[in-house]
């Protein structure tokens, strides 16, 4: 499948930033991407960013409650993300499992609500720095795989997203090497559970990834594409790292 560069705004952006999703189209046009593109905005834009992009960009949300409707208050669910005109939904970030207390039991049926929304989930496992340097990196994403994918995935409905908690907004990014080995092992669990589906499925890399390192880690094996935060705020920055995408993953 085509890399896929997915940007999360997080809680960043009033109307004056849908400027961006139309400079990006703009740039897009000019220069047909290499790879998919999504960009999941507060929800407050989507629907507005939606007409922004004109079909050119597909958008997504950040987040979603994982019953259809009901007595949530303030929670958005997945059938409403798609009738504003989202066509997928991070799940699992690890800033609702930090601060929300969502656990993979928790975002594995957000993940469902995905699906049965019709949206595509891209689901977030990664570990913190301690759990890093106590060397429980792989045996922490492995439990939040496996916890946090319900059955039924495909790699149409789903990509999973590694992103190192210590690399979030921080500016560090783990070596090639380190990406490659999780990357590596996220794939050995899914084609362990789903087999061919799970060969298929894209695992993305998020954190800290920019314009000057994009191209790298979009070259190392088994990286599917990329989740960016910060650097997804301005089309200059997040269109160069589009142009980075590897057409021949
Ligand atoms: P960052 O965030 O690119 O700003 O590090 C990535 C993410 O949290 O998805």
């Amino acid at each position: 499948m085509r890399q896929l560069i997915a940007g999360n705004w997080k809680m960043h952006g009033l109307g004056d930033a849908l400027g961006e999703i139309e400079a990006l189209k703009r740039m897009l046009a000019g220069n047909p991407p290499p790879a998919d593109v999504l960009v999941c905005p507060p929800a407050t834009l989507l629907t507005r960013a939606v007409a922004a992009a004109g079909g050119a960009i597909a958008m997504g949300g950040q987040d979603c409650h994982s019953e259809q409707k009901g007595a949530f208050t303030g929670d958005i669910s997945a059938e409403m993300l798609k009738d504003a005109g989202a066509s997928a939904v991070i799940v699992g970030h690890s800033e609702r499992r930090q601060y929300h207390g969502e656990t993979d039991g928790l975002v594995a049926s957000k993940a469902r609500a995905a699906w049965r929304a019709g949206l595509m989930a891209i689901i977030c496992v990664g570990e913190t720095e301690d759990q890093r340097d106590s060397g429980h990196a792989l045996h922490i994403c492995g439990n939040q795989l496996a916890g946090s994918v319900p059955d039924g995935l495909t790699a149409e409905n789903t990509a999973v997203a590694y992103e190192p908690v210590w690399a979030i907004g921080t500016g560090r990014t783990p070596t090639s090497r380190e990406i490659e080995e999780m990357h590596a092992h996220v794939r050995q669990s899914l084609v362990r559970r789903f087999g061919e589906i799970g060969r298929r499925t894209r695992i993305l890399y998020g954190g800290s990834v920019k314009p000057s390192n994009a191209a790298e880690i979009l070259r190392v094996a088994d990286v599917g594409g990329a989740l960016v935060g910060g650097a997804s705020l301005k089309a200059a920055e997040f269109g160069a790292i589009i142009a980075c995408a590897n057409p021949d993953a």
